[in-house]
């Protein structure tokens, strides 16, 4: 069987945070609950130019930059998302023409919450195993925006990211362990978002049950069909839309996998050794639901004291609904393929602290923004950037673009006039970051 996995992933994030103790204040509530109790410290917090759109675009026209790949290899692009901004054009089609990728690629969205990514990454696997078009690889990109009401439980659980991955048989960075599948799916309602709703809607308590139940189904699934035991894991990735959730797992699995002569009373310990060191980017971006699991494959890539080339790493996606996935891979053997060049700690060292008053205006700001009639100059003095949404059609400036028409609907630039019309609305929506 040819080896199949990741051969280049680049993460972008967004330029803005909040630090979880200004949330707590405004929120009355003990900093101590969001920074030990959830594991959170602080969340990404996207300002009104940057949509699922944006940060997709940018983190796939990072993947080619940062490794110097042709966009031409590409003949799939797949985007795993939850925050879907149009019932029906995908996501995948703006980062095809933005991305600058050939014509002759298929383009589509795969959604399921929080599962999305990882039904890309194995559907992109599958097309590259397949051999239909030999020397083309398939472009995965995870990308969301997780937004909960403001006030309720999941509001400090929020957080954006988007992570671009180029699936091929030359997996440099990750290779995928042949084995049979280890999946599960059941039909609850723990998390969801009607297509009226900008914000997610979740029962907390009931999901967390949900994914250690899934996580357990999985893994009894996994050591019926692979010989690959708990112990053989050099790390454990967990999907995780709060840190606490994966220690949550990682104890739950001690419980159910572990033999107990080898690590009897030791689940603490061991989570610190195998599952911490993958955790540090998800304390900084929160959760980014379907590009969550993969913002910590980043951050054990980039983790600053590790050298994790050669280890076995055991991943566990869970999106509500719900449908959960267990994956056996190993990682590269030379650091320098990945090191510094997935953009995680440039981008991360880069941004700006928001003030609560500040965070609360760049929501009102998305949603104004979702709003046909609604123009914004973007914040961001160059790069792809939503500007708004006109004859219900959202707006963005391609940085590909000359100035004089850099403002983009589709494919199209717009006339000079247009772009005119566009900009008689900067004023009415303007706010400060
Ligand atoms: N100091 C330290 N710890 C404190 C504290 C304090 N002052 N006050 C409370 N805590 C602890 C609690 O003891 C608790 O710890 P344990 O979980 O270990 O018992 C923890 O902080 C959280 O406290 P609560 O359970 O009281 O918190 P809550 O009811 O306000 O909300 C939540 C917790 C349900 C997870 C909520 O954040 C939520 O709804 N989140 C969104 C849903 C979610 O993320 N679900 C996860 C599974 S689903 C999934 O994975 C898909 C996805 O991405 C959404």
């Amino acid at each position: 069987m040819r080896p199949i996995g990741i051969e280049a992933l680049a993460v972008h994030v967004p330029r803005h945070y909040l630090d979880l103790g200004s949330l707590a204040r405004a929120n009355g509530v003990d900093p101590g609950k969001y920074y030990f109790g959830l594991g959170c410290r602080r969340m990404a917090v996207p300002a009104p130019d940057e949509d699922p759109v944006v940060l997709a675009a940018q983190a796939a026209s990072a993947l080619f930059e940062r490794y110097d790949i042709d966009p031409a290899c590409v003949g799939m692009v797949v985007v795993g998302t939850e925050s879907a901004v149009d019932c029906a054009k995908p996501i995948a089609t703006y980062v095809h023409r933005m991305a600058g990728l050939p014509p002759d690629c298929r383009t589509f969205d795969v959604q399921h919450a929080c599962y999305g990514g990882t039904a890309a990454l194995r559907i992109a696997a599958g097309w590259v195993a397949s051999g239909l078009r030999p020397g083309r690889k398939a472009l995965v990109v995870a990308s969301d925006i997780a937004r909960y009401d403001v006030g309720s439980p999941g509001e400090p659980t929020q957080g954006a990211a988007a992570v671009a991955m180029l699936i091929g048989d030359e997996p440099r960075i990750l290779r995928l362990e042949p084995h049979a599948e280890a999946v599960h799916t059941e039909e609850v309602m723990d998390f969801w978002r009607p297509h009226y709703r900008a914000t997610a809607l979740t029962d907390g308590h009931h999901s967390v049950d949900c994914y250690l139940r899934a996580l357990e189904q999985c893994w009894r699934q996994f050591t019926a069909v692979s010989p690959i035991r708990f112990a053989d894991f050099d790390f454990l990735l967990y999907h995780s839309p709060f840190p606490k959730m994966a220690f949550k797992a990682h104890k739950r699995l001690h419980e159910v996998a572990a033999d107990p002569e080898t690590f009897a009373d030791e689940a603490e310990r061991d989570f610190e050794r195998r599952v911490l060191p993958t955790l540090w980017s998800n304390t900084e971006v929160g959760n980014a639901y379907s590009a969550s699991l993969y913002v910590s494959l980043a951050g054990l890539l980039e983790h600053a004291e590790l050298d994790a080339a050669g280890a076995r790493v055991g991943l566990f996606s869970y999106g509500s609904g719900c449908c959960a996935e267990f994956i056996a891979a190993r990682l590269g053997d030379t650091p320098a393929v990945w090191k510094d060049r997935t953009g995680l700690r440039e981008l991360l060292a880069g941004r700006r602290e928001l003030t609560h008053d500040a965070y609360l205006r760049f929501r009102q700001a998305h949603e104004e923004l979702a709003r046909d009639g609604s123009f914004r100059a973007p914040l961001a003095p160059s790069g792809v950037a939503f500007c708004g949404t006109w004859n219900h059609q959202r707006v963005y400036r391609d940085a590909s673009w000359p100035a004089a028409a850099a403002i983009t609907r589709g494919g199209d630039a717009y006339p000079a006039s247009d772009v005119a019309r566009l900009a008689e609305h900067r004023s009415r929506l303007r706010i400060g970051d």
